[in-house]
């Protein structure tokens, strides 16, 4: 891609049932970091998440706790999601509520054009239905249940009893769509990723599509349907609509054709939603459909899906208030292949903080900076006649950009910073074997000195650039102490090797990475419903 495309790049909206665990900050994460990165190419960035706030599951929660969905949606946001935001350091450039006056609109123009187009009928619908996924089951789907539940069939993914439905329902012409979404797969390949997401998506839809049912008419928690307000819009329908209605979907033209289509992150479990259902929607208006839809895999505990209702949800803030916002952010980035499933440990988390960001990378940054603040008063040297080692050094910065950049457009941020990483080690080795401490002991050495300093400096340059996606805080932190011009966060990331500064270096107040000492937990600490 060339820099200065828009590229727009959305989370699933949060269900406000419940508090953030660190399932859904991982979510958030994968999407900043890619956000950050193109705006660092210069690409017209648009990052999009918020919250979905209509629904059975959010009427019953809110019933549970004596209020109306309206008010514990509205605590919820102000209380647990947004501050999701800032615990993590998310740089959103807008914030959805399907409550929104905004949202609600689009979804009513969206409908409305569905209808006059024919796309949607009644029907009646009788079949099963899951709160929890807040999905109409296949019996397939279904699994007996034990316990309590003994004798009853029961969500396989939630464990909690299905309900027998028997609606006159709205139903959408989603069995129109199986071959076109067919040659959708087959002309874009990378539509759907990673390539086992792929697979499972284009066997299902060959297995064929049945109409899909729109509407709900026995509670009202819902937006209602514009030619029938007996019938609320079934919450899944109505949330895909918000990557539509949040960038002027039927109102705002321009902005619409500027953003649109967007890059979807989302979980694998809600791969269907976004590769199968919201393409055909799109579709079924004449739209582009969206430009990837990205299914990652799940955060584990116990080698089952983290997750609240099953009491395994781990607090954001548990490994921030210990580990730092950064270190958060990159663990889950590096420590996990994006795509595959991944299993939370505390030890790994330990061993990562130490080896990997305060003794590889923290460290290297404070000894550069002590040693030009030692040897050259703080002054960065120019750089004398080079060596092969130094042009190793050049030579790495250059292919680890390329590389982490290339990367990042497949998608694979764990190999993004793995590629940047290459830096890390090279220049540690580089230290190693300059040692510069040697050299300062001896005058004639002062023009090798020099070039040893400044190539240092300049690799921890490029490192700020390339790591502030990621690690923003440390960055911008490195940045400012290595006399960096400007904020890191506007310097071009595919030239990140090119940066220029004040040529002085400032002593970093504290490591940036400090030691931990404190024990971390053996087991995982529950996330606690602040509501
Ligand atoms: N509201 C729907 C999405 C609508 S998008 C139009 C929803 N919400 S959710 O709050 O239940 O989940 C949001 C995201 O969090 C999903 O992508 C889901 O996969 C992700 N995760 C929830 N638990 C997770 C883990 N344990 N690990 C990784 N991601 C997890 O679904």
């Amino acid at each position: 891609m060339a820099t200065g495309e828009s590229f727009y790049i959305t989370t699933p909206i949060f269900y406000v049932n419940d508090v953030p665990h660190i399932g859904h900050a991982y979510t958030e994460v994968a999407a900043d970091v890619l956000a950050r990165w193109h705006r660092q190419r210069g690409d017209d960035t648009w990052f999009l998440t918020g919250t979905d706030e209509h629904g059975q599951k959010i009427l019953r929660t809110a019933t549970a706790n004596d209020t109306t969905p309206q008010s514990w949606a509205d605590k919820l946001v102000s209380e647990a999601w947004q501050p999701l935001l800032e615990a993590i350091n998310i740089s959103n450039d807008d914030f959805i509520r399907t409550t929104d006056e905004r949202h609600e609109n689009g979804v009513r123009i969206f409908l409305q054009r569905l209808w006059d187009a024919g796309f949607i009928y009644t029907g009646e619908y009788k079949g099963y239905y899951c709160v929890g996924c807040e999905e109409y089951k296949q019996p397939s789907d279904l699994v007996d249940g034990t316990g309590q539940y003994e004798g009853q069939l029961v969500c396989a993914i939630h464990s909690i009893p299905v309900e027998l439905l028997e609606e006159k329902n709205y139903f959408f012409r989603m069995s129109d769509f199986a071959d076109r979404l067919l040659a959708l797969y087959e002309e874009r390949p990378d539509f759907v990723q990673p390539e086992s997401a792929r697979n499972e998506v284009v066997s299902f839809v060959k297995r064929g599509l049945d109409d899909l049912s729109i509407s709900r008419s026995s509670f009202d928690w819902g937006i209602k349907v514009p030619w029938d307000e007996s019938h609320v819009v079934y919450v899944w329908f109505d949330a895909l609509m918000n990557y539509a209605t949040a960038v002027g979907f039927g109102v705002d033209d321009e902005t619409f054709a500027r953003r649109w289509p967007a890059t979807h992150i989302v979980g694998k479990d809600i791969l269907r939603f976004h590769a199968v259902i919201w393409p055909a929607m799109l579709m079924a208006l004449g739209e582009e459909p969206p430009a990837r839809v990205f299914g990652h895999g799940w955060l584990l505990v116990g080698g089952e899906k983290m997750s609240k209702s099953k009491l395994t949800g781990i607090a954001p803030e548990a490994i921030t208030s210990t580990f730092g916002i950064d270190a958060f952010r990159y663990y889950f980035m590096r420590a996990i292949s994006f795509g595959q499933d991944g299993s939370f440990s505390w030890e790994d988390l330990s061993a990562r903080y130490q080896a990997e960001l305060a003794n590889g990378f923290g460290n290297l940054a404070s000894r550069v900076i002590a040693m030009v603040t030692r040897y050259r008063q703080g002054a960065v040297p120019e750089t004398g006649a080079t060596t092969p080692a130094d042009e190793h050094i050049y030579a790495v910065a250059r292919d680890a950009t390329q590389q982490a950049d290339a990367a990042i457009e497949r998608l694979a941020i764990h190999e993004s910073l793995a590629a940047v990483w290459q830096l890390v080690d090279a220049l540690n080795g580089y230290i190693t074997t300059q040692e510069p401490w040697a050299l300062a002991k001896d005058e004639a050495n002062a023009e090798r000195l020099d070039t040893v300093l400044a190539t240092a400096v300049h690799g921890l340059g490029a490192l700020a650039v390339l790591l502030a996606p990621v690690l923003p805080q440390a960055a911008s932190t490195l940045w400012g102490a290595i006399g960096g011009e400007g904020e890191v966060s506007a310097q071009a990331i595919d030239h990140a090797f090119e940066w220029s500064g004040s040529g002085r270096v400032t002593p970093l107040a504290a490591p940036l990475f400090p030691r931990i000492e404190a024990d971390t937990p053996a087991t995982p600490t529950p996330a606690t419903s602040k509501a």
